[in-house]
C-alpha cells in the first residue's frame, strides 16, 4: 500500500548505465561553482559515478549520514503516499531511466533526476530535516485542503531553489542540478526573475512544469528555510491565502527583493 516496488537492480542494461554515466559526467563537470556546497559535498560522499546506483547500497550510505533511505516507486504516487514516505525519511525514486535520445529533456522525473537531483541534498542534516517536516506538513495540508499552496513551496525550494552564499547565488533545487541547460541559466540568464524567499510570496506564485523557470526564489540559508517553515503554523496562512489572488509568474511587486543575474558565473561558464 506504500506503492514501493523492487528496484530490480540486476535488470538494468549496459545502455541504461551508460545513459546515467553520460548524464553524471556532464553534470559533474559543470556543477562546481554553480551548486551549493551542501549539494557538492553530498555528491562526493555518495559516489554516484559508476552507473545507476543500487538503492539498497545507496540507502545504507545515506542512512548512516542522515537516517534517510531511497525506495523505488513506479512513477508519481498519490500525494498522501508521497508525504507519508517523506515524513518517515524515505525518498521515493523512480527506477526507470530516460532513453539516450532524451538526455536534455524529459517530462517525467526518472532515476537520474530523482537520485542525482534529490539525494545529495538529503546528506545535509538541515535539509534532511526540512524534507521530513515537509512530508509532515503535506499530510496536514491534505486535511486542510491546501495542497496547491504547499506544492508551490516544494516547487520553489526542493525543486528549483536558489541559495545565497558569501560567494554569490548557488543552486540547490533538484530540478536545476539535474538539468544541463537550467543549471547555468538559473544563475546567470537575465530572463528569469530571482526574488528573496518569503513563505507568503511563494505560496501565491503559480509555476510551470514544462520549461525552464521564469522565476526563482532565493533562501538566505538552509537553516533559515527550515526554521521559518517549522516555526510557522501554516493553517492561518492557508486561510488568508484562500482570499489572496495569485501573483503571475515573473511579476515583481513593490517591495519584492530582486537578485541580479550572476554575471561572474556566466563568465566562468563561458571559459569552460
Ligand atoms: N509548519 C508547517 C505547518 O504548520 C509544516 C511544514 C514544515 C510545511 C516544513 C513545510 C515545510 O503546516
Ligand atoms: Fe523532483
Amino acid at each position: 500500500m506504500d506503492f514501493t516496488i523492487p528496484q530490480d537492480f540486476g535488470s538494468y542494461t549496459e545502455t541504461e548505465h551508460d545513459v546515467w554515466r553520460t548524464l553524471y559526467a556532464r553534470q559533474r563537470g559543470i556543477l562546481p561553482g554553480l551548486a551549493c556546497d551542501a549539494y557538492l559535498d553530498g555528491l562526493e560522499k555518495l559516489d554516484l559515478s559508476r552507473g545507476i546506483p543500487d538503492f539498497e547500497n545507496l540507502s545504507a550510505r545515506l542512512h548512516a549520514l542522515t537516517g534517510w533511505r531511497v525506495v523505488a516507486v513506479p512513477g508519481l504516487v498519490p500525494d498522501a503516499v508521497f508525504f507519508e514516505h517523506l515524513a518517515n525519511r524515505r525518498f521515493p525514486a523512480g527506477r526507470f531511466i530516460r532513453s539516450p535520445s532524451q538526455l536534455d529533456y524529459l517530462q517525467e522525473p526518472d532515476v537520474f533526476h530523482d537520485v542525482f537531483g534529490h539525494v545529495p541534498m538529503l546528506t545535509d542534516p538541515v535539509f534532511a530535516d526540512y524534507m521530513q517536516a515537509y512530508g509532515q506538513g503535506g499530510m496536514r495540508a491534505l486535511g486542510l485542503g491546501a495542497l496547491a499552496n504547499l506544492a508551490r513551496l516544494y516547487w520553489y525550494t526542493v525543486e528549483f531553489g536558489l541559495l545565497q552564499t558569501p560567494s554569490g547565488l548557488r543552486i540547490y533545487g533538484a530540478g536545476i542540478v539535474s538539468s544541463f541547460t537550467e543549471s547555468g541559466y538559473a544563475l546567470f540568464d537575465p530572463a528569469p526573475v530571482r526574488l528573496g524567499f518569503s513563505l507568503n510570496r511563494v505560496m501565491r506564485t503559480p509555476y510551470v512544469i514544462d520549461d525552464v523557470q521564469k522565476m526563482y526564489f532565493v533562501v538566505p540559508s538552509l537553516r533559515m528555510l527550515l526554521n521559518v517553515t517549522t516555526s510557522t503554523d501554516f493553517a492561518p496562512l492557508y486561510t488568508s491565502l484562500a482570499d489572496a489572488p495569485d501573483i503571475a509568474i515573473g511579476d515583481i511587486l513593490p517591495g519584492d527583493p530582486v537578485f541580479l543575474p550572476q554575471a561572474d558565473t556566466r563568465e566562468r561558464f563561458r571559459a569552460m
